[in-house]
């Protein structure tokens, strides 16, 4: 699978080099990161130990190789003050990228530290009336409906729960208890979330309310929900981003998880969130779109079928199909993450299920990054493939990224082979539990950007958007011409 033409990039990828780190990801909203150079402030978008990427407008000349004198600031405190090397510089529409090396080490853990101290007296002193002021009077409602509802219903659980097992013998009766109450809250909940959803939406076009509405959920509701293992996992993001082959799981298991009663229910009810269900309807249908073209191939004489799948996470569309298709000759799945975790748990499933139906199928895992495949398209061999999808990727990928990918995948498809990619729809009535509880913000799109990802595409493609049974997620669909 590997093509020893890349060693010479695997040998160099073996000499460390400390990684660069989004600003945005690294720091508090207010932790302003400013190279300040001349007299002018210039934004810093990442950093590492070793040195840091800016933003400059345009008409500047930055040289490659120069060195340049400056301070590098967070919340207005000079951090580092030496000279920089001009590294690269990437020209831009709106201005430029320089990316510095700098003569000294960056003392990034004494950044981190003096942001949190930081945000930590603003937080104090703002109270969350700072943030609350910023928000609609119908955001406002809706959270506090749902601080009522938590703070309500909590206790009066944790209460049953405690009686229940002071009298002995209680798994059934525990289970009864979080089964009814579970069918009495559900709709209620729905609709709490979709209330809280609309008004959530409005302000998606006010990025400094969005930005008060996500802060003051996270502080007023989230910690009422840290026992859900849902939410505790999407908030703790133990794998560095929200959206986990873990989550995914919670979601294809759909159960009662959790260490209290409460907890259980808040957790079912966050699984049963038709985005949620969705990644399992979604899943479904990706295999039957499978199905339908193995069997237009095997109607013109050949049934070996190749399929790849994108961010693959666990994998579970390889038992869905070994376990509900019909017989229609061999595939090859070539399972594509860049999380080793999720390729150990999608191998599991993925044999496991292939073995017990007894299928004619051989799986292939990839570990890497699509990135990695775009920058050396030539060693990875899976091209001539019957179709290939992906998942909830796309929706974490600004437009040209996603159109880049969209046509290299494009590219591996036979003729008249199909891809099928996915993306959350947008406007989104359950959106809030994600975006405003978990901090697990993507890209909600309509039909119209979902046609715009296939613009790289030549035209004898055949393009359609879908919205996948589970009506959660668009799916642009491509036939190869
Ligand atoms: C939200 S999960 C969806 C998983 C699966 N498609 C599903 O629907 O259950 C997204 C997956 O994409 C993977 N992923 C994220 N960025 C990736 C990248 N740059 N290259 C390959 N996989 C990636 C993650 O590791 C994760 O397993």
């Amino acid at each position: 699978m590997f093509d020893p033409r890349v060693n010479g990039a695997l040998v160099r990828s073996a000499f460390y080099r400390p990684p660069r780190k989004r600003t945005s990801d690294l720091f508090s909203a207010d932790a302003e990161c400013v190279f300040r150079c001349d007299g002018v402030e210039h934004p810093v978008l990442d950093l590492s130990a070793s040195g840091f990427l800016f933003a400059s407008p345009n008409g500047k000349i930055w040289n490659p190789g120069a060195e340049i004198e400056g301070q590098l600031i967070i919340h207005g405190e000079p951090v580092l003050d030496s000279k920089v090397r001009v590294a690269r510089v990437q020209a831009l529409a709106t201005g430029s990228r320089v990316g510095v090396d700098a003569q000294q080490t960056i003392a990034v853990i004494d950044m981190l530290e003096l942001d949190a101290d930081r945000a930590f007296r603003a937080g104090l002193q703002a109270g969350p009336a700072a943030y609350a002021n910023l928000l609609p009077k119908n955001y406002l409602d809706a959270v506090s409906s749902i601080k009522d509802f938590l703070l309500y219903y909590r206790p009066l659980l944790d209460r049953e729960e405690s009686r229940i097992r002071a009298k002995g013998d209680h798994e059934r009766p525990l289970r009864d208890l979080v089964e009814r109450s579970f069918e009495t809250l559900d709709r209620r909940w729905r609709q709490l979330v979709t209330d809280a959803s609309r008004a959530g939406w409005e302000l998606r076009a006010d990025p400094a309310a969005h930005h008060a509405a996500k802060r003051y959920t996270e502080a007023t509701i989230t910690p009422l929900l840290k026992g859900c293992p849902l939410i505790d996992r999407t908030w703790n993001k133990p794998l560095g981003y929200a959206g986990d082959y873990h989550v995914m799981e919670y979601y294809y298991r759909d159960e009662f998880e959790g260490p209290t009663a409460f907890d259980q229910i808040m957790h079912k009810l966050f699984v049963q969130n038709p985005m949620a269900r969705g990644v399992v309807s979604r899943a479904r249908f990706l295999v039957e779109l499978m199905d339908a073209e193995h069997e237009r191939l095997a109607r013109s004489g050949t049934s070996e079928f190749a399929v790849a799948n994108l961010g693959c996470g666990s994998g579970r569309e390889v038992q869905i199909w070994a376990e509900t298709t019909a017989r229609r000759g061999p595939a090859t799945w070539t399972l594509i993450d860049q999380e080793e975790e999720a390729l150990a748990v999608a191998y599991q499933i993925g044999h496991k299920a292939i073995r017990g139906a007894e299928r004619p199928a051989e799986l292939k895992l990839l570990h890497l990054s699509f990135s990695k495949l775009l920058r050396h398209p030539e060693a990875f061999k899976f091209e001539d493939q019957n179709y290939i999808f992906s998942s909830g990727l796309f929706d974490y990928l600004r437009l040209d990224r996603a159109q880049t990918i969209a046509k290299a995948l494009y590219d591996r498809l036979v003729p008249g082979g199909r891809l099928a990619i996915g993306n959350a729809i947008g406007p989104n009535t359950n959106f809030w539990p994600p975006e405003f509880v978990a901090d697990w913000p993507i890209l909600y799109r309509s039909k119209d950007d979902m046609e715009a990802m296939a613009a790289l595409l030549p035209g004898s493609a055949e393009v359609d958007v879908v919205v996948e049974p589970g009506g959660a997620y668009y799916f642009l669909l491509v036939r190869k011409g």
